[in-house]
């Protein structure tokens, strides 16, 4: 059984990367990139969203749905698939966490110091002067559908602040892809959690881990392109799969509710 299999190689790992994407926060209620919006940017998709052109096209709309992103992801809380992974530092000599998720969902699950790959919804900076910008009060309740903000300018070169993001086209912070790729090219086992494996350079992580000999595990209720290289495929949602990894690979107490 495909569980077993994968609790084998979890319990003689020195070190697990975890590799995780939009479906691990899915369960938490925060929408996948791929899934269709709603509201005010129904007419747009999210990727057309995500770029440096649009925000210089547009800054009102492109900072107004960050703000809206935002605020989703503090009305929501983490799943069962996070606190697992949080928990996993409590089994395996080596953990280290890699994210492509902008929402802080594993940090409040209790997983240290995940690298972000890119970036953080909580990190704004100056969009001129790249100087970071303090975070925006969320006394405003945002309408469902979203609404148009200008951004916020920023105190020293009164440019305007942009979220802390990589969208299309940019470079990942140097310094996250450089511990991604160590720790890729260094680990026994890598546990990919719900990323559809199509964006580049962060796709190449799981290749690489695969490459350098380490065994990949994957959890995704869809096939990917990352399924030819799966040692293990468990097909199905992360809240439910990863906690039954937890609990088959090191038998003990459920997980409490988050
Ligand atoms: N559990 C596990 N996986 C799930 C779940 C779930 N409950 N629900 C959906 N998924 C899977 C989907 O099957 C899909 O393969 O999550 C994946 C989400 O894919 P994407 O939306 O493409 O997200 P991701 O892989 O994180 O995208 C990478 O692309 O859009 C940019 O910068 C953005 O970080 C993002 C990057």
């Amino acid at each position: 059984m495909a569980l077993s299999d994968a609790a084998k190689l979890l319990q003689k790992a020195r070190h697990v990367v975890v590799f995780t994407g939009a479906g691990i926060s899915a369960e938490s209620g925060v929408a996948t990139f791929r899934d269709a919006l709603t509201g005010l940017w129904s007419r747009f998709d999210a990727q057309s969203l995500a770029t440096p052109q649009a925000f210089a096209e547009d800054p009102d709309l492109v900072w107004g749905w960050y703000e809206w992103r935002r605020q989703q992801v503090q009305q929501v809380r983490p799943n069962h698939g996070h606190l697992a992974v949080a928990r996993l530092k409590d089994h395996v000599p080596q953990l280290t966490v890699i994210t492509q998720n902008v929402d802080d969902l594993h940090e409040r699950a209790g997983s240290d110091t995940p690298t972000h790959l890119h970036g953080s919804l909580f990190a704004p900076r100056c969009a001129a002067c790249s100087r970071p910008a303090p975070l925006p009060a969320t006394t405003e309740e945002q309408p469902a559908g979203g609404r148009r903000v200008p951004p916020p300018r920023c105190a020293h070169c009164a440019g305007p602040v942009r979220p802390g993001v990589v969208w299309f086209g940019e470079a990942l912070p140097e310094q996250a892809l450089e511990s991604a790729v160590r720790a890729a090219s260094s680990c026994d086992v890598l546990l990919t959690v719900g990323t559809s494996g199509l964006v580049y350079p962060a796709a190449e992580i799981p290749r690489l881990a695969a490459r350098s000999g380490a065994a990949v595990i994957q959890v995704n209720p869809q096939p990917t392109p990352l399924d030819p290289l799966a040692t293990v495929n468990l097909p199905g949602p992360a809240a439910e799969l990863l906690p039954a990894l937890l609990t088959t690979t090191w038998p003990g107490p459920p997980l409490s509710t988050p």
